[in-house]
């Protein structure tokens, strides 16, 4: 039974990323080294059990997903900015603190995540909302 009590929401999109993955954390069964990848590979549960390889692998995809692609967006649309906008190119290079709330402006600017969804488990009532369970909202 899944996490719902129904039947699941849908397919999982990074599955295409899951052989590949499997191969890199059996890899790091056999001859851990100071990666994350590692730390996921060794991981056990609190009794001390260790988890089927592809418990470890779907934590593995998102996390690959998750940390790529947005920090890939973030990069590229900052880039643009600088490339557009001389003048903010200058300012940085004459201030190097400016840099860091550069970027915090630039995830506002352009950001990599335009969407969020959320799937309400049970009915509630959110800031005078109400949602059903199952019903995916953003
Ligand atoms: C510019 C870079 C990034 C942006 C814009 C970004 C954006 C987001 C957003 C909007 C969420 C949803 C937060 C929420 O539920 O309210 C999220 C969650 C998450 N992000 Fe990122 N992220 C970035 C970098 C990363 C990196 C580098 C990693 C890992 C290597 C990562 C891993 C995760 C994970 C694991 C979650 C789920 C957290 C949870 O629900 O417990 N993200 N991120």
């Amino acid at each position: 039974m899944g996490s719902l009590d129904h039947e699941p929401v849908g397919i999982n999109p990074l599955e295409y990323l899951d052989e590949r993955f499997s191969g890199y954390l059996a890899d790091r069964r056999r001859d851990p080294r100071g990666d994350i990848l590692s730390g996921l590979a060794t991981a056990t549960y609190p009794d001390g059990s260790t988890p089927e390889l592809i418990e470890v692998v779907r934590p593995a995809t998102f996390l690959f997903a998750a940390g790529q692609e947005t920090v890939t967006k973030l990069l590229s649309s900052a880039l643009r900015v600088l490339g557009e906008r001389p003048e903010y190119q200058k300012m940085l290079r004459e201030d190097r603190s400016l840099i860091k709330p550069f970027m915090e402006e630039s995830l506002r600017f352009d950001s990599p995540t335009k969407i969020d969804f959320r799937l309400a488990r049970k009915t509630t009532t959110l800031g005078g909302v109400d949602i059903p369970a199952g019903r995916s909202s953003c």
